[in-house]
């Protein structure tokens, strides 16, 4: 069944189209798929992205589709499809709008690519994760959301900024439900090595906390249209859980680096312990490894432990 080297990527929207192009561009897979509900969107997208090729010289076939059969056989599956916030919706205001669509898209993936990985951005993400695993059926090990990624980024890109360092040097992250909720670890953020709080004031990393939970509002406001999509088409790829996916392909693909990250998994698969929290994952593309938890510990006497640890019921 598994072609072992076929991504789809659903919608052909900003962040389905800047998927597709990070696929191509990195080489991660022989074959994309993009598919949208729009006639002639995802067509057009894949002839520009295929055109592309020849002044990049990347080797990725691009095909774009309307028709879920042309999906059958993905190693991953990235749903992107749905509405994005509009300037002063919560992201919970899409439930609705994107339940339907999430519902309608796990239909043919379950039929088509029952293997496969599959990753969500839509939103209202934990609520769509959970939603997409439930109408799949898949293993929860096998649909993640790729939040904690991104913001985790945004989180970086913030304290690197107050620190006034490049943001390699930064190792930040953030933990929980892609919302108002999530869960920026102070404690345990580092610039070069050293405590984040030894270098900058707690009111300032209680500043940027809050900036990084109005992350996406913040960029939705100054676009009027639409919501982020670069660095959301980023974290997709860094989730190392769908590096299992990828590193069954061909040796002439890109390897996929060992890292560990925040990853969103459906809600009841994970030990929720006093003390660790399920949040991390991580895998060993070279040992050809399924995702394996990292629990991370979090102390007692930790001041967002309850929020943490408790089961998430918001909605994204
Ligand atoms: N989780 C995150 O961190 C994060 C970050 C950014 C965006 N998002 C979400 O990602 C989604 C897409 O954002 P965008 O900016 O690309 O939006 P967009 O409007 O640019 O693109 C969405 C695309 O989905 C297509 N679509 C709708 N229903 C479909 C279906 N059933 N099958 C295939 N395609 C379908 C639309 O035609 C459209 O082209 C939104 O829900 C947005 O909120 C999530």
């Amino acid at each position: 069944m598994s072609t072992a080297h076929k991504v789809t990527v659903v919608g052909a929207g900003y962040v389905g189209m800047t998927c597709a192009q990070r696929l191509c561009q990195l080489e991660l897979c022989r074959e994309v798929v993009l598919i949208d509900v729009k006639a002639g969107r995802a067509q057009g997208i894949a002839l520009d992205l295929a055109q592309a090729a020849a002044i990049e010289g990347y080797g990725t076939r691009v095909i774009g589709t309307g028709d879920p059969a042309r999906t059958a056989g993905s190693d991953l599956v990235i749903m992107t499809a749905g509405r994005p916030r509009a300037p002063g919706m919560s992201r919970s205001d899409l439930l609705e709008v994107n339940g339907r669509v999430v519902r309608s898209v796990a239909e043919y993936v379950r039929q088509g690519s029952p293997d496969a990985f599959v990753i969500v951005v839509t939103n209202p993400l934990d609520s769509m994760v959970q939603l997409m695993r439930q109408a799949l059926g898949f293993p929860g090990k096998r649909v993640v959301g790729m939040a904690g990624v991104l913001d985790s980024a945004r989180f970086s890109m913030f304290l690197a900024e107050a620190a006034k360092v490049g943001i390699a040097d930064v190792d930040a992250m953030v933990l929980g439900a892609h919302g108002d909720s999530m869960v920026p670890v102070l404690d345990f953020c580092t610039v070069g090595g050293i405590p984040a709080k030894h270098l900058l004031p707690r009111s300032t990393l209680e500043a940027l906390a809050g900036r990084t939970r109005n992350g996406g509002a913040e960029i939705v406001k100054l676009l009027e249209t639409g919501s982020a999509f670069y660095a959301p088409a980023c974290s997709w790829a860094c989730p190392p859980c769908w590096g299992r996916a990828v590193s069954n392909a061909s040796s002439s693909c890109r390897s996929i680096p060992k890292r560990a990250s925040p990853c969103r998994r459906p809600p009841g698969r994970w030990p929720r312990t006093s003390t660790s929290c399920a949040s991390w994952a991580c895998t060993d593309p070279d040992r050809r490894r399924a995702p394996i938890a990292v629990f991370f510990s979090l102390p007692d006497e930790h001041p967002h432990r309850d929020r943490l640890l408790r089961p998430d019921r918001s909605p994204g």
